[in-house]
């Protein structure tokens, strides 16, 4: 579905990631763990085609070059991203965020199962009962599976999360990755999610990847890496 082979990123002069090469299979779930400035969101903000920053290299996606390409077109062919710094609209009310994800129906895949807003309030029932109410009155963790909801309103064949549980409490943590869990298994959506480093999303996981400045050095099964206490110790950045 998705093949990125030898991608360069740049901030202007400084190169930031050197000949990342990722491929994800449909169906998939992916996690990308890396340290703070790895260079995970980079890539992401690269796959969507978002500049800063600058890219080269090939990526691939359901078999068509989309390196170039600006991003509401890659978005438009199936790409749901969902930024590190969770964007809601707090003027509006959840119902309205909710519907500002939909997408015309000549973008969407066909033959699929469409995630409507009925899909978002069974998978996540507080939006329901907050509907009328206005963005800026839910929580942190909220306002996270607000806009992971919003984004499968567009009904992406890939979604792309970044970063779904940083800064929230383990409580809240453990509700926004089993949302992600129960969509992932009602859908299907291929998924590669990008995270310091979760012992807990781990095991979810079909793959796992390894950034440090820049580049891949691990890709292997969760089971790999949870065997790797060495490398376990370097992401979570003890020892
Ligand atoms: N807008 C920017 N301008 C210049 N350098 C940037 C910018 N954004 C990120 N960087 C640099 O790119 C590198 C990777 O950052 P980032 O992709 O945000 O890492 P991560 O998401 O893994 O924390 C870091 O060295 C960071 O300082
Ligand atoms: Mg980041």
């Amino acid at each position: 579905m998705l093949k990125i082979k030898d991608l360069d990123i740049f901030y202007g002069q400084a190169q930031v990631a050197f000949k990342t090469s990722l491929a994800v299979k449909e169906g998939e779930f992916v996690g990308i763990f890396g340290r703070n400035g790895a260079g995970k969101t980079s890539l992401f903000r690269a796959l969507m085609g978002l500049r800063p920053p600058a890219a080269k290299g090939d990526i691939t996606f359901k078999g068509r070059n989309v390196q170039g390409l600006p991003p509401h077109e890659i978005a438009n062919l199936g790409i749901g991203w969902v930024p590190e710094d969770r964007k809601i609209f707090p003027n509006l009310t959840i119902r309205r965020n909710l519907l500002l994800g939909e997408k015309a129906e000549k973008h969407l895949s066909k033959g699929k199962r469409r995630f409507k807003l009925d899909d978002a309030y069974r998978f996540f029932p507080k939006l329901h009962e907050l509907r009328d109410k206005l963005g800026s009155q839910l929580s942190g963790g909220e306002q996270q599976m607000l806009t992971v909801a919003r984004t499968m309103m567009g009904n992406p064949d890939l979604l792309l999360l970044d970063e779904p549980t940083e800064g929230l409490a383990p409580n809240i943590t453990k509700d926004v990755l089993k949302m992600i869990l129960e969509i992932r298994a009602d859908f299907q959506v291929t998924t590669i999610v990008v995270e310091q480093f979760s012992e807990a999303l781990l095991q979810h996981l079909d793959r796992c990847c390894v950034m440090e400045m820049g580049e891949c050095i691990f890709d292997d099964r969760p089971s790999a890496l949870q065997n790797d206490e060495e490398l376990k110790r370097r992401l979570l950045g003890v020892g």
